[in-house]
């Protein structure tokens, strides 16, 4: 039996969303453990540490006061799962885009681990994103089979997906209205009650069904979204008018709200996400549109190798051989996280063609095996033609002048319209941007 003073929380997973979950409710007087299996990361957690390198507003401070005083601990052990009055689980559910499908196996363990410690009266909360059904017809039997209780009957179960994203977990975490999804209806309002002590935001009550298919929704929402920016960008690239002044006059219509295109989409949930929401009614329906969505948006960081290769002819070079600055790898402004970045797919493209690649990025130090350049001076010393992917802060102030005198080509390839074209121009660059018209 549970005490309700005792209130209880362990979240499962210290990644991007458990981490600020677990110090949000930590700081909202529940009695918080983190489970993790990266004992790296658990080490850090115990010393209130952030694993999170990028810019987040709140994390450090908070974390290391709720460690301080006793309020948060992590640990590899799954023990406290059956003191636990709520148990959050919130480990990364990627999807395996050739085979379209969730791949669950972090999910499937950490329920299964949950299960093995879970006792009468816990409430199970699925705060990852997983394709509609998961919470009933995954993450339900795994836990009744390994626990032998019953979910309705002697444990509770719901779904709260989140909606934060790197540069705003604490705020957006606090801030945004939830969706929470229960399987029953005792489920629901002890999950509702639970999230009331962080969040400030309104929460919407509603089944689990629903609330699997309003986040995925949200996501394939914003890449459809995306997919039509871009195409359009495509489409003033090829008639030599700009993108960015359109969408600004496009969206002083009513009811419009054009998305900003760029040199594509990354992170963890925006390239899945379609894909979930999809799943969820495989062999029934298939989608069109964002399936055609997905691949716009994965053909941009290739549109962007092609933008170097112009831009580097028309400076009177040839790809190959040359060397190309690669501005930013993580997917997102001011964040640490390279998961799915468009970066990647342009050094792959940029090396086929035969070029150096250099990336850079102020937040990270290596994508998958390469090595990061931090220093942005040796970045662009001898470089040919500058690719920039993520708009980092420190990228806009780069001063024109300084970059044309450390460069041995002056090109400019802007996948988000961070340099001001006409300026490059004038200072001698060879300049191309996603949906800008060409100098040539
Ligand atoms: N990152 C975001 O901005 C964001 C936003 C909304 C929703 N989500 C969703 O939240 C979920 C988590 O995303 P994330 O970005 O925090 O992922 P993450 O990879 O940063 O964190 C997941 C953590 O779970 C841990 N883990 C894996 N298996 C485990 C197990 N068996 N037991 C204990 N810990 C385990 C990993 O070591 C890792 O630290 C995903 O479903 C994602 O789609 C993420």
């Amino acid at each position: 039996m549970h005490h309700l003073s005792a209130r209880k929380l362990v979240v499962v997973g210290l990644g991007y969303v458990g981490l600020p979950v677990a110090v949000k409710f930590a700081e909202a007087g529940l009695d918080v453990t983190g489970i993790d299996i990266m004992e790296e990361k658990v080490e850090k957690v115990n010393a209130g540490v952030s694993p999170i390198e990028g810019e987040e507003p709140g994390l450090q401070e908070l974390l290391e006061r709720v460690v301080r005083e006793g309020r948060l601990r992590a640990t590899t052990d799954y023990g406290p799962v059956a003191e636990a009055d709520y148990v959050i689980v919130v480990v990364q559910t990627p999807f395996d885009a050739r085979r379209r499908e969730p791949l669950y196996t972090a999910l499937r363990t950490a329920t299964r681990s949950v299960a093995e410690h879970l006792s009468p009266g816990t409430l199970v909360v699925v705060e990852s994103t997983v394709a509609p059904g998961t919470t009933n017809n995954i993450v339900r039997p795994i836990l009744e089979e390994v626990s032998r209780l019953r979910a309705g009957k002697d444990f509770m179960l719901a779904t709260a997906p989140e909606r934060v994203m790197p540069g705003k977990l604490l705020y957006n975490l606090v801030h945004l209205d939830r969706v929470i999804g229960g399987i029953d209806e005792n489920s629901t309002r002890t999950a509702m009650e639970l999230y009331r002590k962080v969040v400030k935001g309104e929460l919407f009550a509603t089944d689990a069904l629903t609330a699997e298919v309003v986040k995925t929704t949200e996501n394939a929402y914003r890449d459809v979204q995306i997919a039509f920016a871009n195409e359009v960008a495509l489409l003033c690239e090829n008639m030599g008018v700009d993108v960015y002044v359109v969408r600004e006059l496009v969206n002083r219509a009513p009811n419009r709200n054009m998305h900003l295109p760029g040199a594509g989409v990354g992170g963890h949930c925006l390239p899945k996400d379609s894909w979930l929401l999809a799943f969820g009614a495989r062999g029934k329906y298939e989608p069109h549109l964002i399936t055609v969505a997905r691949s716009i948006n994965d053909s941009m960081p290739r549109h962007m190798a092609d933008l170097c290769e112009e831009a580097l002819r028309q400076a009177g070079r040839q790809v190959f051989g040359s060397r190309v600055t690669v501005l930013g790898v993580a997917y997102l402004e001011e964040s640490d996280d390279t998961r799915n970045s468009p970066a990647l797919p342009l050094i792959r493209d940029l090396e086929v063609f035969g070029t150096s690649v250099v990336p850079h990025d102020p937040y990270v130090r290596e994508i998958d095996g390469l090595r990061v350049e931090k220093d942005l001076r040796r970045a662009v010393d001898g470089s040919d033609c500058i690719a920039l992917v993520t708009a980092h802060s420190q990228y806009a102030d780069i001063d024109l002048d300084w970059l044309g005198s450390l460069m041995r080509t002056k090109t400019i390839v802007d996948g988000r319209h961070v340099f001001d074209r006409d300026e490059c121009i004038r200072r001698g660059f060879v300049f191309r941007g996603i949906g800008r018209p060409s100098t040539a």
